[in-house]
């Protein structure tokens, strides 16, 4: 089975279907999100606050990451597999970029990488784009700079919008191939999808986006606190509760393990 490419997130845009991404830290998550066809699943540096316990995304490196990636692709056949740059990986400069992109190429053999940042970060993405991997440009609320932009607060309202915007801008001319808008306001992301020609995917950006992604925890109801901007399906967190403490009952009571789980 041939995975989703760049040319058919880009097609999608020209056709106006709406697509979904959606986080995944394993092998598990990446087999069970690529059997429900959704096309793009992001290691995120959320992996920081959903899986390795971490209060935020600022700690993760790159060692931590790379296994995660691996086993997301190792799980999937058909998704577009995008890993998160993590914080520290490519701020210095277009070296460090381009090293720590080719390391999640060569090491995890991931489809595209992810970074947050506009025109401050354009010849981070140019130099990526040139040695050919792929770039995931990320705006609005950068959870990498949560403790300069003051909190998880929307971005963009009022006169901040026209940075955004220009930001948007230098991203798309940089080469990257989508967008990630997060916690701005409706109004803003529909300007910016309709004037950029990448797809740009929302999260607590509205419905106007080409796309919507969201993280997996968020979405099966697990995360305690999940954000506003989220909305859980399932309340898994409850079903898992209930199904541990049915077995362990089981346990106790020995009526586990029945005759069908018994060897002779
Ligand atoms: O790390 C992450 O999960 C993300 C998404 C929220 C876009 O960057």
């Amino acid at each position: 089975m041939s995975r989703i490419t760049i040319s058919d997130l880009a097609a999608w845009k020209k056709s106006g279907k709406k697509w979904a991404m959606l986080t995944s830290y394993e092998q598990m998550t990446a087999s069970i999100f690529d059997q429900a066809d959704i096309p793009v699943l992001l290691v995120g540096d959320s992996a920081g606050n959903n899986f390795l316990g971490e209060e935020n995304t600022i700690p993760v490196t790159m060692d931590e990451l790379i296994p995660l990636a691996r086993a997301v692709v190792r799980g999937s056949e058909r998704a577009f597999v995008v890993a998160d740059l993590p914080f520290g990986s490519y701020e210095p400069g277009p070296e460090l970029a381009l090293a720590n992109g080719i390391r999640f190429f060569k090491e995890a053999k991931v489809q595209a990488v992810k970074l947050e940042g506009g025109e401050k970060v354009a010849p981070q993405i140019r130099a990526l784009v040139a040695a050919g991997i792929p770039v995931m440009g990320h705006l609005g609320l950068t959870p990498q700079s949560v403790h300069a932009l003051g909190g998880f607060k929307v971005q963009g309202r009022g006169e901040d919008a026209a940075r955004i915007l220009k930001d948007a801008k230098a991203v798309e001319t940089a080469g990257a191939f989508a967008l990630v808008l997060e916690l701005v306001p409706a109004e803003l992301a529909i300007q910016i999808t309709q004037e950029l020609s990448i797809p740009v995917i929302g999260i607590g950006a509205g419905n106007g986006c080409d796309a919507q992604v969201l993280v997996w925890t968020d979405l099966m109801g697990i995360t305690e606190g999940a954000p506003k901007l989220a909305k859980a399906y399932r309340n898994l967190r409850a079903e898992m509760i209930g199904a541990a403490k049915e077995w362990a009952r089981d346990v106790e009571s020995a009526e586990f393990p029945g005759a069908e789980q018994t060897f002779h």
